[in-house]
């Protein structure tokens, strides 16, 4: 499917990062927040063959806060690269899930958000229109920018001990997985796709390994989503999994695996 003049938008976050490096041997266009602001309709002359579109408003909080400014870049800016009128990726999330079932959740599953976060990525999914790739995956992290094993590392060298939830499951996802798969994506039919790891955790356990991967002594106290109190709900449960032969991609130990060996 590749072949032509590549977009990537939101290149300066985590996933877009990894984009740029899975695809560094293409014909890449690649737009930071201050190169395109998405929630702007396209500057002129970008004439992509085919879009990335990893920007979004991910701050699930604020999303609580500002509804309507995070629709503006998750339903707005994914309206926005669908008018340039070509096949896109648009990467969606876990949390367009409510998280009641107790067994993965494939494609067919109705989604029904809980979060301000979850119902615009939905709507932007909508947004995306009939030449698209929907690929939802779960708890990215990579060895850049703002995710929980960046977040653990700091927070371990710093104290003796963390509180973290215990009561919400799902599939850590490498980035640079994510990516690689988004090549093997491109060559299935337009729809929805369920890419995450394999294997799955809760954020206590997912603490943990970080900790003994990185050789770090923090003790993990484990709490649950009220003890945090955190503006969001977010789903209990939200393993995801493919009944359409999307990707498989590597458990999320080996993703940490990865990722550690990068920052190192
Ligand atoms: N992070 C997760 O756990 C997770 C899980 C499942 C799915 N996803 C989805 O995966 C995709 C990539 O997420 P990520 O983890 O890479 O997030 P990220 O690191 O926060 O990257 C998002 C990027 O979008 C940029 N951005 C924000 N508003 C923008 C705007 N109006 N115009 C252009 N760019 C804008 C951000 O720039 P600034 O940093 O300057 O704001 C950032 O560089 C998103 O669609 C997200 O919803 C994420």
């Amino acid at each position: 499917m590749i072949g032509g003049r590549l977009l990537i938008t939101g290149a300066g976050g985590q996933l877009g990062r990894a984009l740029v490096e899975e695809f560094a041997a293409e014909e890449v266009v690649a737009l930071t927040r201050a190169e395109w602001d998405v929630s702007l309709p396209a500057p002129p002359g970008l004439d992509p063959d085919l879009v990335l579109h990893a920007a979004a408003w991910t701050d699930v909080d604020g999303a609580e806060d500002d509804p309507q400014g995070a629709a503006a870049v998750n339903v707005g800016g994914t309206a926005h690269v669908a008018a340039l009128g070509v096949p896109l990726v648009a990467f969606s999330t876990d949390y367009v899930f409510d998280g009641r079932k107790r067994e993965p959740y494939v494609e067919s599953d109705g989604p029904h958000p809980g979060s301000a976060y979850g119902r615009t990525k939905l709507h932007g999914e909508a947004a995306a229109g009939e030449q698209a790739w929907i690929v939802r995956s779960s708890w990215l992290f990579g060895p850049t920018g703002h995710n929980f094993v960046r977040t653990m590392l700091r927070l371990g060298e710093e104290r003796d001990e963390v509180a973290v939830v215990d009561d919400q499951r799902g599939s850590p996802t490498y980035v640079g997985h994510l990516a690689a798969a988004t090549r093997d994506i491109l060559e299935r039919p337009y729809g929805v796709w369920h890419v995450a790891a394999d294997g799955d955790c809760t954020w206590a356990e997912f603490a943990e390994a970080i900790f003994a991967a990185a050789g770090l002594r923090c003790r993990v106290r484990r709490i649950s989503t009220a003890d945090l109190g955190r503006p969001a709900p977010r789903p209990a449960y939200s393993v995801l999994r493919s009944e359409k032969g999307a990707p498989r991609l590597p458990h999320w130990r080996e993703g940490l695996r990865e990722c550690l060996a990068r920052l190192a």
